[in-house]
């Protein structure tokens, strides 16, 4: 079934829409491809004959300065103008990158999200946050750039590891959690293959709602969505991005900031424990020894983008469903939620 969504922002409003990528694909004329030589490997033969393509290395290290200008460079060896259409056809990697090159190419150029991993078609690929890390941290260098359309093909998710497809369901997980009970309750069961199209559809929905009222990330509602993410982004960041994947460490972060939210009296007893099931249930890590390292976690948590002057702030679940941005949570409070998880 082909479906759409629309998007507003600022300057206009882009099509999401759920279709065979060969539909998509087809009718592009003076298109260049930038995707990584993993998801070439299995699905080039989607790229039309006609395009420009350019395979990166897979891997968080390509999401940097160096690539940036390669890319450019490439795609101005290639003769790419104002009215080429550039095609960041990957994981959520290949998107903040491809999509800051069209940003910045020629002061901007036509872009179009092709996401490939669970992750990037739920997240990443829609609400026009594109970037490039810094060896000082993630996504230092970056801009809001809405693409000119997303095209989600969830067929494109089979190739995927057992891995990161659990990695990606964390954010659908997520997405239960804060927004939606009867999502939360269908992942109490193993998921059926048969229901991922729906379910990707419904998450991307919710990620508009979000973006088109906090377009800028300026009144707290997008932070909302960032449940998990205040301990996760930290466990990512002691251990240097090598250890967890996105998802497993915010699925680890969900129980910590759903006993956190049980502690303050935000969240409803026993919450944090239907949390840590359904994490269980979806494959997901819902421990780790590395929270031992609590006040080294703590310093990453003061870094965060949403804490204010060191003061902590979390996304805290006021039931399975709902959600609310928590200010000025107490160190001695976050230390102790840490310690229980
Ligand atoms: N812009 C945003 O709003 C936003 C939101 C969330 C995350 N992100 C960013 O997204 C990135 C993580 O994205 P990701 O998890 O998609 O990682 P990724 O792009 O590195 O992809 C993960 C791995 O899967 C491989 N892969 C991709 N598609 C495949 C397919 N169909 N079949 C087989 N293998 C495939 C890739 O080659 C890679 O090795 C991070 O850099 C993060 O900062 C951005
Ligand atoms: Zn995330």
């Amino acid at each position: 079934v082909h479906r759409e969504i629309e998007v507003s922002h600022r300057q206009g409003r882009y099509t999401i829409a759920f279709d065979r990528l060969e539909n998509t694909f087809q009718g592009l004329s003076d298109a260049f491809f930038v995707t990584d030589t993993q998801v070439a490997s299995h699905w080039r033969s989607l790229i039309p004959s006609s395009a420009k393509v350019l395979e990166l290395p897979p891997g968080e290290q390509t999401k940097s300065l160096i690539w940036l200008e390669r890319i450019c460079s490439w795609l101005a060896d290639e003769g790419a103008t104002r009215s080429s259409v550039l095609v960041a056809f990957g994981g959520g990697v290949i998107g903040d990158l491809a999509g800051f090159a069209a940003a910045a190419y020629m002061r901007g150029i036509p872009y179009i999200q092709a996401p490939t991993t669970l992750l990037a078609q739920v997240d990443s690929s829609v609400g026009g946050k594109v970037a490039v890390d810094l060896p000082q941290g993630k996504n230092l260098i970056g801009a809001f750039n809405p693409p000119d359309r997303v095209a989600i093909d969830t067929q494109l998710i089979s190739t995927l590891s057992l891995r990161q497809f659990r990695s990606g369901m964390a954010e659908v997980c997520k997405y239960g959690f804060i927004l939606d009970r009867p999502l939360a309750d269908e992942l109490r069961s193993p998921l059926k293959q048969n229901r991922i199209p729906d379910i990707v559809f419904r998450c991307v929905e919710l990620k508009k709602e979000a973006v088109e009222a906090d377009e800028f990330e300026t009144n707290g509602i997008r932070a909302k969505l960032n449940f998990g993410h205040t301990v996760g982004h930290a466990l990512e960041q002691i251990t240097g991005y090598g250890h967890f994947l996105h998802g497993e460490a915010i699925a680890v972060g969900m129980v910590a900031e759903a006993i956190l939210g049980e502690d303050l009296e935000i969240t409803p007893p026993g919450t944090s424990e239907t949390v840590r099931s359904i994490l269980e249930t979806q494959g997901l890590p819902v421990r780790s020894d590395l929270l031992a390292r609590s006040e080294e976690l703590l310093a990453a948590m003061k870094r965060d983008k949403k804490a204010k002057r060191g003061a902590l702030a979390f996304s805290l679940l006021t039931e399975i469903g709902g959600c609310k941005l928590v200010e000025g949570v107490g160190e001695s409070q976050v230390l102790s939620a840490l310690h229980k998880v």
